[in-house]
């Protein structure tokens, strides 16, 4: 049996795992604290439609072909291991003021030419669809994009492995010299480059916040919900006892900290579109480090004969999981998969072949 190293147990490495093992690998995935990075942080968004922007084309298309494989991945976590990750069936971004509504009628065309219909709505509309929104949205965009529960998914992941025999080594990994396995699958997050330093992979933080549903409240949205608020992006995303509000975004190197600025300017903006969150729970504030890249596409593909990258994945970690693992699947089976060619990491002339 071929062996296979997988270093990182986020979500990229542990669906990589899981898929590798039910493909006749015998899989080690090497991880001090697996699940506890930025795949633990995240709100779950699976939203490249929503997200799309004219001339940002291979991110939509990356973003949409593994938003097409998220239903059958669901599935089959949920055939393996009885959990259902997915919360939410659609998302609605929605416009404060005259310039986010021209927004969204941009992002809406730039979808309809590459094959991606969306509803615009009007203020009606808006409340038809989520009665708990702020009087001040006017208008909205309506995606068929839904959300995973990142946290159900890690523990989906790690039962799905456990059922196909992957094991789990909690220690860390200093150099990829220390492992004598066939091939090896470098899906470390934001560490990528510690490891392999021609990576242009760079922590980039976020806070986010968990609020918990009390009873008397409003109940939360029943979709995602999306906005800019003071030029702040926002994204309020369901859970089954409440939502979860993201994120503040900055370039601080490795630091986790929780900023009261950070605490603040996210309830502030939630308050701004759904004002009924003021009487939630404030259940937890957490930061993470998003592996971003500098065209926030992710690296996927071959360094070596024997090395892949499954890093880089930046705001979009849980949207790629199932493209990702298809195309490390592919790669272990000496082929390549079309729509992850965007990924292909020698596009960055620094990364060259090497022997290890
Ligand atoms: N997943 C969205 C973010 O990183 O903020």
């Amino acid at each position: 049996m071929r062996t296979l190293a997988v270093v990182g147990g986020g979500v990229i490495g542990s669906a990589v795992a899981w898929r590798a093992a039910e493909a006749g690998w015998s899989v080690t995935v090497f991880d001090p604290a697996p699940g506890t990075g930025s795949s633990w942080v995240a709100g779950g968004m699976l939203a490249p439609l929503s997200e799309g922007w004219p001339g940002e084309t291979e991110a939509l298309r990356f973003g949409a072909a593994s938003l097409s494989r998220w239903p059958a991945f669901a599935q089959a976590l949920h055939r393996t291991t009885g959990i259902d990750v997915l919360v939410a069936t659609a998302t609605l971004t929605v416009a404060l003021d005259a310039a986010d509504a021209a927004d969204l009628r941009t992002i809406a065309e730039f979808a309809g030419t590459q094959g991606h219909p969306m509803r615009l709505l009007d203020r009606a509309d808006v409340r038809n669809t989520e009665s708990a929104l702020a009087r001040t949205v006017r208008a909205g965009l309506l995606a068929p994009e839904p959300a995973a529960d990142n946290r159900l998914l890690l523990q989906a992941l790690a039962d799905a492995g456990a059922a196909t025999g992957v094991r789990v080594r909690p220690e860390p990994v200093t150099t990829l010299d220390d492992l004598n396995h066939d091939h090896v699958v470098l899906s470390p997050g934001a560490a990528a480059a510690t490891l392999w330093p021609q990576l242009p992979i760079r922590p980039v933080k976020g806070e986010i916040l968990r609020l918990r549903h009390r009873p008397g409240t409003p109940p939360p949205p029943a979709h995602v919900v999306r906005a800019r608020v003071h030029g702040r992006s926002l994204y309020l995303v369901p859970r089954a006892n409440g939502l979860v509000v993201g994120a503040t975004q900055y370039e601080a190197g490795f630091d986790t900290t929780v900023t009261v600025a950070g605490v603040r300017d996210l309830i502030a903006d939630a308050e701004a579109v759904l004002p009924g969150i003021g009487e939630y729970e404030l259940a937890e504030a957490a930061a993470g480090s998003r592996p971003t890249t500098p065209d926030n596409l992710p690296l996927i593909g071959p360094l070596t004969d024997r090395v892949i990258v499954a890093a880089g994945h930046g705001r979009n970690g849980i949207l790629g999981v199932p493209l990702t693992a298809d195309a490390v699947l592919a790669l272990l089976a000496g082929d390549t998969l079309p729509e992850a060619k965007a990924a292909d990491p020698h596009r960055f002339p620094q990364i060259s072949g090497g022997t290890r």
